[in-house]
């Protein structure tokens, strides 16, 4: 149960000297940005999900790379409706200035589980790589519900028992948004009608954060990036239990908030959840032809 306590994020600072999106993009900044050879483009790769799976970590560890320009924000330009209507001038707006030779990428966790997604990702460009994170899902429902709880904890408002929101008259509640979102096949074949298994890497999540460097390699090969991030940028903080990043002199670690512990779960129920995600999960391992070791 150690691996409960995982679940990530870093701290908002960035690699220096890449502008920050979600700065307007005045003509005075774009008039400077274009002397410096810089512009912004729209994100090339997209880190689709899924939440709780550790997609900070991931857009942080990415932004180690000197070839990769990544947007600060989440930006929700293809599942807010209110966002999308806005056109992709708007979504270019958010964008970091990046120079020719740079991948912009751009994560929206909840992108994975919106059904109307992936076809508008394909109108916009249908040779998007795109990059999945996941973890065991019986934990990433944990977290999940987790963070709802200390949002609710933090506005004083009232919050269910864990146990009450996960089984209904002693079944598995399947009316549980949470639950949802970890049911990978689901969300994943509805990718499929749109992308080839080709453009979508999945990026093991507890993996990255047991051994981040292995992974950080795959995404490199993946998005076809010269290997330029090493061991040195990673170090372990004992205090933490998590890998903190190291560039160029500088470090930064894991937010606080994204360490948190679980709620203790009746072991029975934590086993009916296990047991639960097995039927699901295989059908998840087959459409992507590997296999993860959650339980
Ligand atoms: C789970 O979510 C998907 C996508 O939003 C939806 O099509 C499906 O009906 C949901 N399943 C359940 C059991 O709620
Ligand atoms: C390690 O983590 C602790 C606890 O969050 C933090 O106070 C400390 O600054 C970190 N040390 C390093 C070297 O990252």
């Amino acid at each position: 149960m150690a691996a409960l306590l995982l679940g990530l994020l870093l701290l908002a600072t960035h690699s220096p000297g890449v502008p920050s999106s979600g700065s307007p993009s005045t003509p005075a900044a774009i008039a400077a940005a274009a002397a410096a050879g810089t512009a912004q483009r729209l994100p090339r790769v997209i880190i689709i999900g899924v939440r709780k799976g550790g997609t900070r970590a991931l857009i942080e560890m990415l932004s180690l790379h000197g070839s990769v320009a990544a947007a600060q924000n989440e930006v929700h330009f293809f599942d807010w409706e209110s966002h999308f209507q806005k056109g992709l001038a708007w979504y270019l707006g958010q964008m970091p200035f990046a120079s020719p030779e740079q991948l912009t990428v751009e994560k929206t966790p909840a992108y994975f589980t919106s059904p109307k997604v992936p076809g508008r990702i394909r109108r916009m460009n249908p040779d998007a790589k795109l990059l999945l994170i996941l973890r065991d899902p019986t934990e990433r429902v944990l977290s999940d519900y987790t963070q709802v709880l200390h949002n609710r904890l933090r506005k004083h408002k009232r919050y269910r028992p864990v146990e009450s929101v996960l089984v209904k008259d002693g079944r598995i509640n399947l009316g549980y948004k949470a639950l949802n979102r970890s049911l990978y096949y689901v969300h994943m074949q509805n990718w499929l009608r749109h992308f080839p298994l080709e453009s979508i890497h999945v990026v093991d999540g507890d993996r990255l954060i047991r051994d981040p460097l292995p992974e950080m390699r795959r995404v490199e090969r993946f998005l076809r990036l010269e290997p330029q991030i090493h061991a040195s940028n990673f170090y372990f903080n004992q205090t933490k239990g998590f890998y903190c990043l190291r560039q160029h002199g500088r470090e930064r670690c894991l937010h606080d908030s994204k360490g948190r512990a679980h709620p203790r779960v009746a072991p029975a129920i934590l086993q009916k959840l296990y047991r639960f995600f097995r039927a699901p999960n295989r059908k998840f391992f087959q459409l992507v032809g590997r296999t993860f070791d959650w339980k």
